[in-house]
């Protein structure tokens, strides 16, 4: 057996525990560790299969986590895994200076699944880089800095990306970050147009925003948004990294809306949940930048043979399953009992929102998103409050999850409230003493 294999088959859950606690506590990050196991996710992950996810412990969770949105296809989806083996067996990543037929198949594919007249596609590996190159892109075709973005929005962590992000907790340990961001509220057009200026290149914004606590962009808004960027010829720019691959109900969330923007930016779930890919796609018209700089990002990950195939037995996979369709109509069972645990449970459950399978559950304070996460999680269900409001729990599964699986998270949601109303009503009795 080679040292891998000891690796992926070793069977005492105690002893990969005990192992990787250490190597984290004294070679990844401690303090990261310490968060996980706070915020009641120190899963230490084993089998992955369709909706759900293993403890190596053998406790099985569905996961409405999903980091995020990448795992539409389902976890380790046997067809992605083929079509990855079949990729190895034939070749290597190829290098970055030569040319690959692969991602000028991937390339060509994506200008065909995208609204409107996006068509060429620049490739990274990870979103944050990939709304660097659209922001580099909107300065570079403008010959302007300005970028306007949301509060609460969340871009990435990286260079051109973090300053994008839309709360100052991820900022301002590294200022001074590159300027000309200005953020304004979401879902409002007037703050955007006062916030316009003659050095304006783009506006930035996800179609729902995630971190912000899943909170869908209305549809006048998007209008409004790209009347304004073509009257003073700025760039729309829609991040899709969470929403993209039938998150919403549709294969992009742009197309609820009819609203095509001039750069689209790609990730998570183009990787199939198997190997790292991220992309801008934008239109012709922006690519005349490129005569003057091709090389735009240079990079030497960014679109491999392997990411290129394994993105395209992605797309091929959700088309051939309609998972956007799939995602719409367990979106709506989710939706309806979702309702039902908020008619019920009026204390403690303020809000139910989303598109598809991006959907959230708002609660009227801070503290009860992370009781509710830990509740959940003893309820056979992993999910985590967004990053930028944790008054809000997303429930973000795999596009592949059935009814019944639907049903038993409901279920455990409902349990998990009940628990937490129990908790309520003894600390008020207590205090009351
Ligand atoms: C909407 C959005 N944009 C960009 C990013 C950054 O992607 P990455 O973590 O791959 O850099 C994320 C990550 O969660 C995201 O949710």
């Amino acid at each position: 057996m080679s040292f891998i294999n000891e690796i992926l088959h070793e069977t005492d859950p105690e002893k990969i525990r005990k192992e990787t606690e250490f190597n984290y506590r004294e070679y990844v990050n401690p303090f990261a560790l310490r968060m996980f196991k706070n915020a009641s996710l120190d899963i230490i992950e084993g089998k992955r299969e369709g909706a759900s996810v293993w403890d190596i412990s053998g406790e099985k969770y569905i996961d409405c986590v999903t980091g995020a949105g990448i795992f539409n296809v389902g976890r380790h989806n046997p067809e992605i895994v083929a079509a990855l083996k079949d990729a190895l067996d034939v070749y290597d990543m190829g290098g970055w200076i030569s040319i690959l037929r692969e991602r000028g198949l991937l390339a060509k594919k994506l200008a065909e699944i995208t609204p409107g007249d996006l068509k060429y596609s620049l490739f990274c590996s990870g979103g944050g880089e990939a709304i660097e190159v659209a922001v580099k892109l909107a300065r570079g075709h403008t010959g302007r800095s300005g970028i306007i973005c949301m509060e609460n929005g969340y871009h990435g962590v990286t260079g051109f990306a973090l300053p994008a992000t839309g709360r100052d907790v991820y900022k301002t340990p590294f200022a001074p970050l590159a300027p000309g961001y200005l953020h304004v509220p979401f879902n409002n057009l007037e703050a955007v147009k006062e916030a316009v200026s003659e050095d304006t290149a783009a506006v930035l914004l996800e179609p729902v925003q995630g971190e912000g606590g899943i909170i869908p962009a209305d549809d006048d808004y998007l209008h409004g948004l790209r009347d304004l960027c073509d009257q003073h010829e700025i760039l729309l720019i829609f991040d899709e990294v969470q929403t993209g691959f039938g998150r919403t109900g549709e294969m992009f969330c742009a197309e609820h809306s009819g609203v095509v923007p001039d750069i689209m930016v790609l990730a998570k779930s183009l990787s199939g949940g198997l190997y790292p890919i991220s992309c801008a796609v934008f239109t012709e018209e922006i690519s005349d930048f490129l005569m003057t700089h091709p090389f735009v990002i240079i990079n030497s990950f960014g679109g491999t043979s392997l990411a290129c195939l394994v993105a395209l037995a992605t797309i091929d996979y959700i088309e051939k399953n309609d998972l956007p369709a799939r995602a719409r109509k367990m979106g709506e069972r989710f939706m309806a009992g979702l309702n039902t645990i908020r008619e019920k449970y009026p204390d403690l459950v303020v809000d139910v929102r989303g598109k598809g399978l991006m959907l959230g559950m708002e609660f009227p304070e801070d503290s009860i998103g992370p009781r509710m996460v830990y509740q959940l999680r003893k309820n056979g269900v992993i999910t985590i409050y967004t990053f930028n409001n944790p008054k809000i729990i997303r429930i973000m599964p795999t596009l592949v999850i059935t009814e019944e699986e639907v049903d038993l998270v409901l279920e455990a949601m409902d349990r998990s409230l009940k628990q937490i109303m129990v908790q309520e009503e003894r600390f008020e009795k207590g205090r009351q003493k």
